[in-house]
């Protein structure tokens, strides 16, 4: 049952202060939780995400045969079935609002003989899903039934004997990649996928560090190939899941616009196909040391001491995008308080997340008082060196990030800022307005 939408608004008030961490990588959270299933034993995760988002990838993992249990606060175990050996769910598969997590069960679900059917919320029937629909149909699944277009539900049956393919993705997206990989797990040979600009490689990591044969090497300018050796004994592992930068970006970008902000963010993972925002705001002129680079759990993490900052737009290339995908509702938010025009180029694919976040972004920024523009795919928003409005309602189209973003606007300009709603913010960052809180934020 739809619950009904809950508005909340920011205000300015005093500096942001003190130390936070941001919670468990989304990306790794969901991977960890589907190679738990491809494994037989016991896969144990520290620092899982806890929000909706996983925990319906948790739920479609023991649909499917996995016997997943929490064990304490971000601690979980799955005692997988292996590849090969999945059950047929005996229920539609609900992802909720996440798309990774409908897009890589998919490429699971493609590769074994099991018919199951795919369905999510508003937004996510949305969503394109062909573009996993064609490489897993190459791989010998079948689309039993699918509302037109290609989006969800989807029922969807897959093969025992998939074909391995060579793939390069139409668009730069992980999840096509690391959909066509999962189905390549139960494929006899090797599966081939090139990118032609290179998307977050956390599938490809985990896949080795499960023990299976993937070799990944460069491809053109900005690309990788990737070949995955199939049917692979998988070991089961301990993850331990870094924080999330896309999550850690709210509080980063907030400390900046807030004036005489000062805060030490932790442990936030700098795998650089993930660090687009973090080059961005430095080359903006925002204040951010990052202290004590090391490595934990196979990825390197460092703290981050972010002190506001007066910043200047830039012009950010279209191939840094897939670096920083998520990251540009909250880098719009930056550039309208920066000084001078920024323009954000190649962003075809925001058209088609969790809302239209062109759209979305431009039209929240109207009601905060800042001017914006979308010339074909780039955005394009005057800077209003500090001075920001605010005072109107961002709507947010069931979109966390829509929602996070222009909550951290409120903290800084003049007037109060609202959304329609807030619901959505616990697919990604549960406890994103106590952590706020706790470094100063006013909410209302
Ligand atoms: C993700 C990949 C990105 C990103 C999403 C998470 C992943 O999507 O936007 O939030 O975990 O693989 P695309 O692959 O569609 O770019």
């Amino acid at each position: 049952m739809e619950t009904l939408a809950a508005a909340l608004a920011t205000r300015a008030g005093g500096p942001l202060r003190g130390r936070v961490m941001p919670p468990g990588d989304k990306s790794i959270s969901h991977r960890a939780l589907i190679l738990g299933l491809l494994c037989v034993g016991e896969t144990k995760i520290v620092g899982l995400l806890e929000g909706d988002d996983v925990l319906h990838t948790a739920v479609a993992c023991a649909a499917l045969g996995a016997k997943v249990q929490r064990r304490g606060e971000g601690r979980w175990s799955v005692r997988g079935c292996g590849i090969g050996s999945l059950l047929a769910p005996r229920a539609p598969l609900d992802f909720g609002n996440s798309g990774t997590g409908m897009r890589l069960m998919m490429g699971v679900v493609g590769s074994h003989a099991i018919t199951a059917t795919f369905d999510g919320d508003a937004s996510l029937r949305k969503r394109p899903m062909q573009r996993i629909l064609d490489p897993l149909g190459s791989m010998g699944a079948e689309v039993l039934a699918q509302t037109p277009g290609g989006r969800c539900p989807i029922l969807l049956k897959g093969t025992s004997e998939p074909t391995p393919i060579v793939f390069s993705p139409p668009v730069a997206s992980a999840q096509i990649k690391s959909a066509v990989l999962l189905a390549g797990l139960n494929s006899p040979g090797r599966t081939t996928v090139i990118e032609a600009e290179a998307t977050r490689d956390h599938t490809e990591k985990m896949l080795k560090y499960f023990g299976a044969s993937i070799e990944t090497g460069p491809f053109a300018k900005h690309g990788q190939k990737i070949t995955l050796e199939g049917r692979p004994d998988l070991r089961p592992a301990r993850v331990i899941v870094p924080s999330d930068p896309s999550s850690a970006a709210f509080p980063l970008v907030a400390a900046t616009i807030v004036p005489r902000s000062d805060i030490v963010i932790e442990g936030m993972m700098m795998n650089p196909l993930r660090t687009g925002l973090l080059a961005t705001l430095l080359e903006m002129g925002a204040d951010i040391d990052i202290l004590d680079r090391r490595a934990e759990g196979g990825e390197e993490v460092a703290d981050l001491r972010v002190r506001a900052a007066a910043l200047k737009g830039v012009d950010v290339p279209a191939a840094r995008a897939p670096s920083m995908i998520d990251e540009y509702p909250i880098l719009a938010v930056a550039a309208a308080f920066a000084s001078g025009e920024m323009r954000m180029r190649g962003l075809a694919e925001l058209r088609v997340k969790e809302s239209d976040r062109l759209r979305a972004v431009a039209d929240g920024l109207r009601e905060a008082g800042a001017a914006s523009q979308i010339i074909g795919d780039d955005l394009i928003v005057e800077g209003r060196a500090g001075d920001v409005l605010g005072g109107g309602m961002a709507a947010t189209h069931l979109d966390h990030r829509i929602a996070m973003s222009f909550l951290c606007l409120g903290l800084a300009s003049r007037r109060p800022m609202a959304i329609d709603d807030s619901r959505m913010i616990a697919t990604s960052f549960p406890e994103f307005q106590a952590l706020m809180e706790q470094l100063g934020a006013r909410f209302q």
